[in-house]
Formats: structure tokens, C-alpha cells, sequence
């Protein structure tokens, strides 16, 4: 492979532009000659790969972070809660190619995006529901993973239920978890605290990474159920 290339977990490429000397986070493209959001699109030995933004994506700012428990594999199952219109969603999709992403959404003008980004790839499936009603798409049956990123007051309970719902004993939970979203009385730091305590009575809490420096008022919990 390229020299420049280096892949850092499953499918997930870290590149130096020799020019330029940056560095960028690469997925392969499922979909190519397709963008999502305005990530560039770079050739590699007749590869095709889109640069992830951690920016605009807090998983890849958590690997920016450096995250240590890295669970998406070829083929993961993964329930996405609060996919917006797509954009990690997608990255995870370049990621578990032979998987599945459920992305659950409840805002339909956000749908309307997203549903045309999972036109174009197999294993994207939209889901307009609420997250709170697990009910609504039970049919998605057990999943290997949950990525929650739903700036709600009750994330938690959210994450709660769904995992009782869907998650397989052992699986992991990725959980984007805005402080000012729960509490904007409270400081950062006590709902981090009150967070963690409420967390650690259904999982074990595997990292705790601060992503505030591409994401303000951020934490990006990884967690490992049951
Ligand atoms: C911060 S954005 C997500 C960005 C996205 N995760 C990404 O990285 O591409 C939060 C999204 O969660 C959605 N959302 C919030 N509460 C929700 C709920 N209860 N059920 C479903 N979606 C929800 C919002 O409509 C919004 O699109």
C-alpha cells in the first residue's frame, strides 16, 4: 500500500499529503464518485477514500483523541441514534461494509438527506422514528453496537432503553453526550459526574474521552453493556 497510507483501525486510514504535510483520516468509499456532506474525495491506487472531518464528526474526533476501543468490524450490526444526514453515519458505513446501519432520525427534513445518502450505499437503512420509542422499530432485531448523538435532556434514559431493547449482552455503546443539552444550570463538569454515576449502574465505562477542543461542551463515552 501507499506510504502515506496508514490503517489505524478496521478501515479507517490515517494520510499524509506529502505536499502539504497534513495529515487526514480516510474511510473508503462505499459509494464511489458520491460525497455526503463537503469531504474531498482522494484517489489512492485506484481506491477512492473520503477525508472525515472531527469537526464534523465526533467519532473521528474521538479517534483524533485518541480512542483506544475501536469495536466497528467488517461486519457489524450497528443501530445509529440521531443520524442528522448522514454524515458519520456514512463513515461507519464505509467502515462495517458487510454490516448494517439502522439510522434513526426523527427530524423529517434531516430525512430527506439522509434517505438519499442511503439510497446510494447497501448497508444504510433510514428509520424516521423517535429514539424514545424503541417500540416503533423493534423489527431491527439485536445489534453489536449503539452510536447515540442526540443532544436530548434524557440522552441517558435513551441510551437506556435502547440498549435493553436492541443491544447484545457485551456489546459496545458509543455516546456523544452534550453537557448543555442535559442541564444548561449545571457546570460541564458536575454533568459529566452525574453522568458517569448513571451510566456505571448498566455499563462498564471502558473511556471517557473529551472531545471539547472540535466539539464544545462534548464527551464521548465508550461503553460496554451488560
Ligand atoms: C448533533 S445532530 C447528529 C449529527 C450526526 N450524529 C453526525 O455526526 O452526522 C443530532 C440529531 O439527533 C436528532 N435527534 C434528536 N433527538 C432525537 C430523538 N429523540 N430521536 C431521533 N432523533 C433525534 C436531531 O434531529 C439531529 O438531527
Amino acid at each position: 500500500m501507499n506510504d502515506n497510507l496508514y490503517e489505524i483501525f478496521h478501515n479507517v486510514y490515517e494520510y499524509k499529503d506529502k505536499d502539504t504535510n497534513n495529515h487526514f483520516l480516510l474511510t473508503e468509499n462505499l459509494a464511489p464518485g458520491n460525497k455526503v456532506y463537503d469531504e474531498k474525495l482522494i484517489r489512492i491506487q485506484n481506491r477512492e477514500f473520503r477525508t472525515w472531518n472531527p469537526f464534523k464528526s465526533k467519532l473521528a474526533a474521538a479517534i483524533k483523541c485518541n480512542l483506544k476501543h475501536f469495536a466497528f468490524c467488517e461486519n457489524s450490526i450497528v443501530l445509529y441514534l440521531g443520524a442528522a444526514t448522514g454524515t458519520t453515519a456514512s463513515h461507519i458505513s464505509d467502515i462495517c461494509r458487510r454490516g448494517m446501519v439502522y439510522c434513526v432520525e426523527f427530524s423529517s427534513y434531516a430525512m430527506q438527506s439522509l434517505v438519499s445518502v442511503c439510497e446510494k450505499r447497501t448497508n444504510m437503512i433510514p428509520i424516521l422514528a423517535d429514539a424514545r420509542k424503541v417500540e416503533e422499530y423493534l423489527a431491527i432485531g439485536k445489534v453489536d453496537i449503539i452510536y447515540q448523538d442526540v443532544a436530548q435532556p434524557d440522552q441517558i434514559r435513551i441510551l437506556k432503553i435502547n440498549s435493553q431493547a436492541f443491544l447484545k449482552s457485551g456489546g459496545i455503546a458509543y455516546l456523544c453526550l452534550k453537557a448543555r443539552s442535559v442541564d444548561v444550570r449545571k457546570s460541564n463538569s458536575r454533568i459529566f459526574k452525574e453522568a458517569t454515576q448513571e451510566l456505571e449502574k448498566d455499563f462498564e465505562i471502558l473511556e471517557k474521552i473529551d472531545i471539547s477542543r472540535y466539539e464544545k461542551d462534548h464527551m464521548f463515552y465508550v461503553l460496554r453493556y451488560g
